[in-house]
């Protein structure tokens, strides 16, 4: 698959929520090549302070070239990037990894949990272009309260699809956990792709066990180069082997990854 290094403008910069914000930047070969669930990673700053580049998945890509990414401002990379500004340049290598299998044509629900919702955009967009009936198709998606919700859940319904919601304080939607909302689509639906924190992905993968639907996710591991030379990003494989979540992933069926801790 093609990878691209590229010196990329910053389109624009924007706070969607207290410390979330949407990166737009133009990147041409990165975006013309990327495919839903695939990642970058982009260097946070100049000289050796912070010394590594950051993941972070693509949030939505555009026809003129540009593409965004949705992050949450948690340590030094992130804050260094929320303080861009307009026509600043940033130093992105992508897209990486492998992304959603969008081979199922059957009704789907599409599952995040906080950042985990980030490549949800581009993967919802993306089968909407198709010929599926995303009517048919459900969204479900959790956070911490309805600032940080309410503006991402606007994309998915714009689109079409049924959306569901869940905050931890109960300020949108249900009042409690994603998970606890799957049972109500589980008739409906023939695949679940999920992102988001892994104790949310677990509950997520064994309670689509129990009902016999397929199951897709995105991981999220530590990552210090992204391109496999690492080992920094290997979890365990079903079948007792590692796997580099960065070249063989970040997107797995659930069945190819152990879910122990
Ligand atoms: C494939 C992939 C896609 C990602 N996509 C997104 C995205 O779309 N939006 C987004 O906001 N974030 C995303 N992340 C996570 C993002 O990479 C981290 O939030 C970011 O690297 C933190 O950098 P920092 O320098 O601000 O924090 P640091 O100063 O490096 O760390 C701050 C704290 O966060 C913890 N932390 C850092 N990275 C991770 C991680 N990957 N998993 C668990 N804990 C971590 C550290 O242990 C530390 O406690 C993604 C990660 C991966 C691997
Ligand atoms: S992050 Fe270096 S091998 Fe995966």
């Amino acid at each position: 698959m093609p990878e691209f290094q590229e010196k990329c403008h910053v389109h624009a910069i924007e706070q969607v929520a207290p410390d979330v914000f949407q990166l737009s930047v133009h990147a041409p070969r990165i975006s013309a090549a990327a495919t839903p669930g695939q990642f970058v990673m982009v260097r946070v700053g100049e000289g050796f302070d912070p010394l590594l580049r950051r993941p972070f998945s693509i949030h939505q890509q555009f026809a003129d070239g540009s593409l965004s990414l949705l992050f949450k401002k948690i340590g030094r990379g992130t804050t260094r990037l929320s303080r861009l500004n307009n026509g600043d340049v940033i130093d992105i290598i992508g897209p990486l990894g492998r992304g959603f299998d969008l081979s199922c044509q059957e009704p789907v629900g599409l599952v995040g949990g906080g950042m985990g919702i980030a490549p949800l955009a581009f993967l919802a967009k993306r089968l909407a272009a198709g010929e599926r009936e995303v009517a048919k198709d459900y969204v479900l998606l959790g956070a911490r309260d309805r600032h940080e919700l309410a503006p991402l859940a606007a994309v998915f319904t714009a689109l079409g699809y049924q959306v569901r919601t869940a905050t931890d304080d109960g300020s949108m939607g249900h009042h409690g956990f994603i998970p606890d909302l799957l049972a109500d689509i589980f008739s409906e639906i023939q695949l679940v792709y999920c992102c988001g924190p892994h104790p949310m992905m677990k509950n997520v993968v064994n309670t689509c066990a129990q009902a016999d639907v397929l199951c897709q996710v995105s991981l999220e591991t530590h990552m210090a180069c992204g391109l496999g030379a690492c080992l920094g990003c290997t979890v365990a494989g079903r079948d007792g082997n590692y796997v580099h979540v960065c070249r063989q992933g970040p997107v797995f069926y659930a069945g190819e990854v152990g879910w122990a801790e």
